[in-house]
């Protein structure tokens, strides 16, 4: 088979707190899902992530936390990158923008980045006034200072971007900024900054994105809210030119031989996306294939880059990101030359995840209001899969969708236990009690076998279709349906009826379960990976039985299965998130 390369990314997580359900529903099951499809297909496929450690909201953290930033962002790199571990979201490399072993690597992609647009002459160096706090001593980028939104007057924006409304702010616009290092009103200040010529690549941009309207013709599927959020910012304001520097000495320094660029570093949101690649090429060269391999999964139009993110980042991965990596290219074309960076197949987007609490509304994830599950207490108790499940199971894939205590708790003990784990263990039992644990002869099949069996297939390629679109939470509805067929023909077989008058049927019938249970291993794989491991080990699966190919393959009569054990544990509210 051809080599099918896939480069996937999940959106950097910031390394100054704590991971919850919403991180995880909106990048990082969904990202981690399709990695593990894909590499069952039979795709080469690199999945990388790590923490985003510069820029200011890690600065802030460690204020206020009156720690160093450096030391912060170890922890919770560290920390973020259990949880990951603990749910089974299994990347090719876990890197951070500022962590000791990758940062050396990084600045210097980065650096390399930003001279090369640099050279294309597609920044403007400009002198202006920038916010300034005389009591700090120091300029207050992004979210050093607060304000009005000049869009929609909530007085929740900072001097990046508005919480309400999500629009991108200029901090002179903001109405009555105040300073989050002291409190006071900053005054303005002469700067310098370098500003990314975002109305020069415009055009090329909007026509790329015009493309991603066209499932066909882009064979990709773009979802709708990140084209609305693109195009339709693009539409409605166009694309002004936006800083690339800020006045922080936390970052990529600019690499610029100007006394202008003197105590600067890169925006980060310049250097962070850059993060995936750095980390790629640390990914290389711990392969032993050398850092500039990652020309190989970046720069060759045959590889497909997809990244996934929250819908807060839209903007940034499906304007900015694409604007830098036009940038550096030496032709006018939106496709990239061989050798030149290639912009991204897919991003996908998930919208916000709410919440709702036994017996309280439904509400925004939010943690200083403490309304939040954080992935370390959910792993003290539970296994990652049932959280795998429900968070596909109600993915925000088109709309907002709120985690709801009492929700995860019946569907899991109602779907998963009902249908997935009842099927599997229903039938492993009965194997082990009747067929001394070995896969009986199927012998001839009648009608009502043959259609279960295609409706097996079925499964395994409606499965595929919908996560070809990434359309996970469809996918996992069409494993539960065979899942629910499992127990329908069980049911209607009735092997524990006719195993007192034709052990011939019962056994067909059992076999056909055995098989079912074997196309479900592979199905649920990549959903619910230590599930159907368990799976795999009580049907004595050999070899690669991850393959999708491999879904429907029978299991020889004679096969010896298994030790039997309870595949889904029932769960009980009381210990969960008990306060
Ligand atoms: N740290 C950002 C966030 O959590 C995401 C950065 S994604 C990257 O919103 F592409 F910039 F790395
Ligand atoms: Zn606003």
């Amino acid at each position: 088979m051809a080599d099918r390369r896939f480069l996937v990314t999940a959106a950097l997580p910031y390394s100054n707190g704590r991971l919850h359900v919403g991180h995880i529903a909106g990048a990082y099951l969904p990202a981690d899902t399709y990695a593990r499809y894909l590499r069952a297909t039979g795709a080469n496929v690199r999945f990388i992530c790590g923490s985003d450690d510069n820029g200011v909201a890690a600065l802030k953290t460690a204020r206020e936390q009156d720690r160093t930033v450096e030391e912060l962002t170890a922890h919770f790199s560290r920390s973020q990158r259990a949880d990951f571990d603990g749910l089974n979201i299994e990347f090719d490399i876990y890197g951070g923008t500022h962590q000791p072993e990758f940062v050396e690597t990084h600045e210097r992609l980065s650096q390399e980045f930003f001279l090369r647009i640099y050279e294309k002459d597609l920044f403007t160096k400009r002198r202006t006034h920038q916010l300034y706090d005389a009591e700090a001593g120091q300029f207050l980028p992004d979210r050093f200072v607060r304000g009005t939104c000049p869009h929609c007057s909530s007085d929740r924006a900072f001097g990046d971007q508005c919480e309400d409304c999500g629009r991108s702010v200029e901090q002179n616009e903001l109405i009555d900024p105040v300073s989050m290092m002291t409190g006071s009103k900053p005054e303005l200040r002469e700067t310098v900054h370098w500003y990314l010529r975002l109305d020069e690549l415009q055009s090329r941009l909007a026509s790329w994105l015009s493309e991603k309207r066209d499932t066909e013709a882009c064979g990709a599927h773009w979802r709708p809210i990140v084209l609305n959020q693109s195009l339709g910012r693009i539409e409605a304001e166009g694309l002004p030119e936006r800083a690339m520097t800020r006045d922080l000495t936390w970052g990529v320094p600019v690499p610029l031989d100007d006394p202008d660029a003197e105590g600067k570093s890169l925006y980060v949101w310049f250097d962070a996306p850059i993060g995936y690649v750095s980390f790629t090429a640390a990914h290389c060269e711990k392969l032993g294939e050398g850092a500039e391999a990652y020309a190989r999964w970046w720069k060759d139009p045959d590889c497909k880059i997809v990244h996934f993110i929250g819908e807060d980042n839209i903007v940034f991965h499906a304007i900015t990101w694409p604007a830098m990596l036009l940038a550096t290219h030496d032709s006018d074309s939106v496709q990239g030359l061989s050798g030149e960076y290639q912009l991204p197949h897919n991003v996908v987007s998930n919208s916000f995840l709410n919440i709702k609490f036994p017996g309280k509304e439904e509400e925004k994830i939010s943690k200083s209001r403490g309304t939040a599950v954080w992935i370390e207490d959910y792993l003290q108790t539970f296994d990652p899969d049932p959280l795998r499940y429900y968070l596909t199971a109600i993915a925000p894939e088109n709309s907002r969708a709120a985690f709801d205590i009492d929700d995860f708790i019946a569907r899991n003990n109602g779907e998963l236990v009902n249908a997935f784990g009842n099927f599997i263990n229903r039938t492993m039992t009965f194997a082990h009690k009747y067929f001394e644990g070995r896969v009986p002869e199927a012998g001839s099949y009648k009608d009502i076998d043959t259609e279960h069996i295609e409706r097996c297939a079925l499964a395994a390629k409606r499965t595929a279709e919908e996560l070809d679109l990434c359309h996970f939470k469809a996918a996992l509805a069409e494993v539960m349906v065979l899942a629910r067929a499992g127990n329908g023909y069980f049911d209607s077989t009735k092997p524990f009826m006719s195993r007192k008058t034709d052990m011939d049927a019962c056994g067909r019938a059992i076999h056909v379960c055995l098989r079912t249970a074997r196309t479900l291993t592979t199905l649920i794989a990549p959903f619910m990976p230590s599930t159907a491991e368990r799976c795999a080990k009580m049907l004595n699966l050999e070899g690669d039985w991850r393959r999708w190919s491999s879904a429907t393959d029978d299991l020889s009569p004679g096969h010896a299965l298994g030790e039997p054990e309870i595949l889904i544990k029932k769960l009980d509210s009381k210990e969960l998130f008990a306060d």
